[in-house]
């Protein structure tokens, strides 16, 4: 079956057999981190829920529990814009876990207000990069150990906003704006899985960067008119300028998102399948949207990238940035 952006995580997985794979799964409280445990189980993973806390896991493992009975769930809380909470939580979860096959870095927060996380970074570029590198870093033994490991990391076509700002990645001297702060965030996601399939590539370990398209979930809890009229406002130039093939800004239309919304079941299956395809292992490090690679040049809104996301030199920069940040060496 040809995958495309209507192809759902149970489609992705039909055939596949999981038992035996340990799969984390970051932000799995909800959305399409909860859509992919729910799947990923279904299908014979043993799945580690993640969340912010045991509040917030407890419910929705009890709900997967309901809608998977032979499921394999586990829970952990770690809270990802606390550095303090990420170490606590490695340190625990490895004691009891010499392996994992999988990590997905799942959670997210999106165009929030201007604050920080408990270590002082700006919450974006400290919870979705920061949180994710510092926890993938921790893990990282397991996932040595583990069998043809993976680690998938959400990017999103948001990273059309902005590239990363290794000058000033906590907007102390620039002027904050929450879509700019996601974009730089969704970039540094994305050099991050690229830059984990150079550094890790030898020690077995798939990486890759998912958009996974655009879902109604809880992740646009922080957003006004004001900031929804900004958003689709830059979609539909942005898809307007993708169907002109570049070059000059043609007029925008002035009506609709710039794209279209997809289901949950269908948001979660390009992470779903970075996670377990077999037609993936000779494109280590690839952005992947729609089920299928990324597409330089093509429409970010779909299934297209910007070419600051194959930049090795600033992805080289954001990685040592990052080690200084949280203070922990990846170990590879
Ligand atoms: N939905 C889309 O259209 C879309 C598009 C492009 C990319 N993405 C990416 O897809 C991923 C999943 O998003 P979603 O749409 O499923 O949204 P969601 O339902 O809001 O899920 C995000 C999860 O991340 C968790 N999270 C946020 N901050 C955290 C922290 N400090 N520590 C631990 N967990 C934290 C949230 O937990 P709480 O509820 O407790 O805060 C939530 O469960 C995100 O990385 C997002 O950037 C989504």
């Amino acid at each position: 079956m040809a995958f495309d952006n209507t192809t759902t995580t149970d489609e992705v997985l039909d055939g596949l057999d999981l038992t035996g794979r340990r799969i984390v799964i970051t932000g799995a409280a909800s959305g399409l981190g909860f859509e992919s445990a729910r799947a990923l189980a279904a299908h014979g993973a043993a799945v580690t829920l993640l969340a912010r806390s045991e509040a917030r896991i407890e419910p929705a493992a009890e709900a997967l529990r309901q809608l998977v009975p032979d499921g394999a769930f586990e829970t952990g809380a770690v809270d990802l814009a606390d550095l303090a909470s990420i170490n606590a939580f490695a340190d625990a979860y490895l004691a009891d876990h010499a392996a994992i096959d999988v990590l997905i870095n799942n959670a997210g927060v999106m165009a929030c207000p201007f604050g920080h996380t408990a270590d002082g970074f700006e919450t974006q570029f400290g919870t979705n990069h920061l949180g994710h590198f510092l926890l993938t870093a921790r893990l990282a033994p397991a996932l040595y150990a583990g069998e043809a490991p993976r680690v998938v990391t959400l990017s999103s076509a948001g990273h059309s906003r902005s590239d990363v700002d290794l000058d000033d990645p906590n907007f102390e001297r620039t002027e904050y704006a929450p879509w700019i702060a996601y974009g730089r965030s969704k970039t540094a996601n994305a050099l991050f899985a690229r830059e984990l399939a150079r550094r890790a590539g030898d020690r077995g370990v798939l990486s890759f960067a998912v958009h996974p398209g655009g879902i109604m979930t809880d992740l646009g809890r922080h957003l006004t008119d004001e900031l929804i009229a900004e958003m689709a406002s830059f979609a539909r130039a942005r898809t307007a300028t993708a169907e002109a093939g570049g070059g000059d800004e043609p007029e925008a239309p002035s009506g609709g998102m710039g794209f279209e919304f997809k289901p949950v079941e269908a948001g979660a299956a390009t992470q779903v399948w970075a996670a377990t395809s077999p037609d993936l292992v000779d494109h280590n490090g690839a952005y992947l949207a729609d089920c299928g690679l990324g597409v330089l040049g093509a429409n970010p809104g779909t299934n297209g990238f910007l070419p600051h996301l194959l930049d090795d030199e600033r992805a080289a920069a954001l990685w040592d940035l990052s080690e200084r940040l949280v203070g922990t060496s990846f170990p590879t």
